[in-house]
């Protein structure tokens, strides 16, 4: 997957693209990162590519030429139109629904958005998309970009070690994760549950699915509505509340 990045901080994305799993899968060649400085489209002497407001009030606006032109240029790159998203507060909320969804497309281009904001007309009329990383408002969008570069990667084919993991995970499979442990199996007094240590892969199976269950019960009970529920997980669900909160 290639995913063009169009914003006026690419320094910002150095060690993030240079560490762990996102470096390996950039290695691999199973993700390209292409940087787009902004500024480099600027028409202007001084490399500026914000302005005021018109009507006035506080803060500086993205203008939309230089945005328009690095999008232009990348779309001259290939036959297929990407779809073109810009990061905003206003986007639609990011989700792990969204995630898989766009680790389907073969590129991206993402537009991070800086100042009061960006003209109306990139909007409008140059993206195809906009997207939230939630409900609070950032500096700019270089960081919602990384967050959804970072969602979308561990999807792609060969980028974790375990090919079903990134897709069976918990909030894939509609649920919060299961505990987990490592060694010791004594930490300070603080032991690993019996049941781990059995090997009975059925019972681990079973305890699994209803801590899985028993936690998005206790923190995310909006979760559980929209999951699909076997016969057995409303049975496990069941006895988990006849138990009550603590656990
Ligand atoms: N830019 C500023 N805040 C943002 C957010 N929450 N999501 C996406 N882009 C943003």
């Amino acid at each position: 997957m290639r995913i063009d990045v169009l914003t006026i901080f690419p320094e910002m994305f150095t060690c993030f693209l240079s560490t762990s799993i996102i470096k390996r899968a950039i290695e691999a060649g199973v993700l390209t990162v292409h940087l787009v400085d902004i500024r480099d489209y600027s028409q202007d002497k001084h490399r500026r590519v914000d302005d005021y407001p018109f009507g006035g009030g506080p803060g500086m606006i993205m203008r939309p030429e230089p945005i328009f032109l690095a999008v232009e240029a990348l779309l001259e790159e290939g036959e297929s139109r990407p779809p073109i998203i810009l990061l905003t507060p206003q986007g639609e909320v990011f989700n792990q629904e969204m995630a898989k969804e766009l680790a389907t497309y073969p590129r991206l281009i993402l537009i991070c958005g800086h100042y009061e904001g960006v003209d109306e007309r990139v909007r409008q009329f140059l993206a195809t998309r906009e997207i939230s990383i939630g409900d609070y408002v950032l500096t700019g969008g270089e960081l919602p970009a990384m967050v959804i570069i970072d969602a979308v990667a561990r999807l792609l084919p060969g980028v974790l070690g375990d090919p079903q993991g990134a897709w069976e995970d918990s909030f894939t499979m509609g649920l919060l994760e299961y505990p987990q442990y490592t060694r010791p199996r004594d930490f300070r007094g603080l032991k690993v549950p019996e049941v781990l240590l059995s090997g009975n892969h059925e019972e681990i199976r079973r305890w699994r699915r209803r801590e899985a269950l028993r936690r998005t019960w206790q923190r995310r009970p909006d979760l559980l509505r929209k999951a699909q529920l076997t016969p057995e997980d409303e049975a496990l669900l069941e006895e988990i509340i006849r138990e009550g909160k603590p656990g």
